[in-house]
């Protein structure tokens, strides 16, 4: 997610939003199927409690009586309180387990599952820069849904790989079920990005007899389904997302210790395995190089996350239901590094196709599962639409009006 694009697409948002209301009187009730959104990573919102034994600057708060906003907060990321916020916010690998732990004394949760208001706006003050799915939701509404009720939120804990999230899942079994039973009729998915990731392995989990029953169809926006080139350059050297007070080697120790950015390394399924991602004067990074390439950016721990990650999500196993891919083209997104001062400098980048974050033929893997599966799949290119934009797109909405009401 690029806090810059977010809030750049916000602009757009706001004229858009008001010709949709215009063009689409509500409908009347009982005649859609209900919804579930399933946001990106670090696409909805992240609450913490604490009570820490101690503390990296003496500006951080030891202990709060309350949850507060971890996620997303701006005023959490200025000078100094940033290292108390990345002290909290970051994740400890057991080697031993496996798993990750919350710092000691540092209690994190997601709020609103079932609801929409912590994927719509990031940051609960509603500023404009933290605006996410609030545009899509409210077409929605225009259209005649109802939040919490008939079109709802899975937000989840997004530093964490699908293999640590178990409870998420099954909460969100339990939700599809109830839906399907208050609304009368299968489910519609919408996810966005990494959200398409959770889906598919979810779908790969489910029987299929469940899926004929609950899922009506899939719709996927900006799907990583092979990974994205980016993640090599976070690991390395950090990534602030343009954002100038944030120093990139200062968020790297946080952005590395989210497992999910390991889990969407490039994939060899999508990639020639002969691609280098990263030049360095010493050495070519392909994608059977990430052993090397761990050892080498002084994060061991990253070569284990890949590990027990890698194999969460089965290529050749499609979803299983209906699917709708829906993916931006033709904008400038990373797909190598050179770096002339490894890994501690900003690298150059070389660019690809794609919607910016989302390398085009990483989307296009919705391809492979064509002839995998009974139901139908469908891709639609959306030239020029940027990974957050698209969220707000009007083709982009006028598509999920279709599969939702039908022409
Ligand atoms: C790491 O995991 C192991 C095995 O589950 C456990 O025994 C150990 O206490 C954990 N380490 C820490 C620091 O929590
Ligand atoms: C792709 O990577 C997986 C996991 O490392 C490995 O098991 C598999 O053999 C690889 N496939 C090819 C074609 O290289
Ligand atoms: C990396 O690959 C380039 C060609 O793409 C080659 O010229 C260069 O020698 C390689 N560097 C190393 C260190 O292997
Ligand atoms: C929305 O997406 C379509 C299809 O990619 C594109 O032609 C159009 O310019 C986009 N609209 C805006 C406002 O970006």
């Amino acid at each position: 997610m690029d806090l810059l694009c977010l809030y750049r697409s916000t602009l757009l948002m706001d004229g858009l939003l008001f010709l949709l209301m215009l063009a689409d009187p509500a409908l009347p009730a009982g005649s859609r199927p209900p919804v579930v959104l399933v946001p990106g990573d670090m696409g909805n919102q992240l609450e913490a409690k604490l009570d820490k034994p101690s503390v990296v600057h003496y500006v951080c708060s030891k202990k709060t009586d309350h949850y507060f906003t971890l996620w997303l907060n701006l005023e959490l990321l200025l000078p100094f309180i940033i290292d108390c916020w990345i002290d909290n916010i970051r994740l400890v690998y057991n080697q031993t387990s496996h798993t990750t732990q919350f710092p000691e004394g540092v209690d994190v949760r997601v709020p609103g599952f079932g609801d929409t208001f912590s994927l719509e706006f990031l940051d609960p003050s509603k500023s404009s820069v933290g605006s996410y799915l609030h545009t899509m939701v409210e077409g929605l509404v225009s259209w005649g849904y109802e939040r919490g009720k008939d079109l709802r939120g899975a937000p989840y804990d997004w530093r964490r790989a699908p293999n640590e999230n178990g409870p998420y899942f099954l909460a969100l079994r339990k939700m599809i079920e109830e839906m399907y039973q208050l609304y009368k009729g299968p489910v519609v998915l919408v996810a966005h990005s990494m959200g398409n990731m959770y889906m598919l392995y979810f779908l790969q989990q489910q029987p299929q007899d469940w899926k004929d029953k609950y899922i009506l169809a899939f719709v996927a926006l900006g799907p990583p389904w092979g990974g994205v080139a980016k993640t090599l350059r976070v690991l390395a050297s950090g990534d602030n997302n343009r954002i100038p007070v944030i120093k990139s080697l200062k968020i790297r120790a946080q952005q590395r210790s989210a497992v999910s950015t390991t889990w969407l390394l490039p994939y060899n399924y999508t990639w020639s395995p002969q691609k280098v991602f990263v030049h360095t004067p010493k050495a070519n990074y392909t994608l059977q190089d990430y052993r090397q390439f761990f050892q080498d950016i002084g994060f061991k721990d990253g070569w284990s996350m890949r590990q027990d990650t890698e194999g969460l999500i089965e290529a050749t196993v499609p979803p299983g239901v209906r699917l709708h891919c829906l993916y931006g083209t033709g904008v400038p997104t990373p797909e190598s590094y050179d770096y002339e001062s490894f890994p501690d400098r900003d690298p150059k980048i070389r660019y690809g196709s794609g919607d910016g974050t989302v390398n085009l033929q990483s989307a296009l893997h919705c391809q492979t599962w064509r002839g995998l599966q009974k139901q139908e799949v469908s891709l639609q290119a959306l030239p020029g639409n940027e990974h957050i934009a698209m969220l707000a797109n009007t083709t982009t909405l006028a598509y999920l009006k279709h599969v939702l009401l039908g022409p």
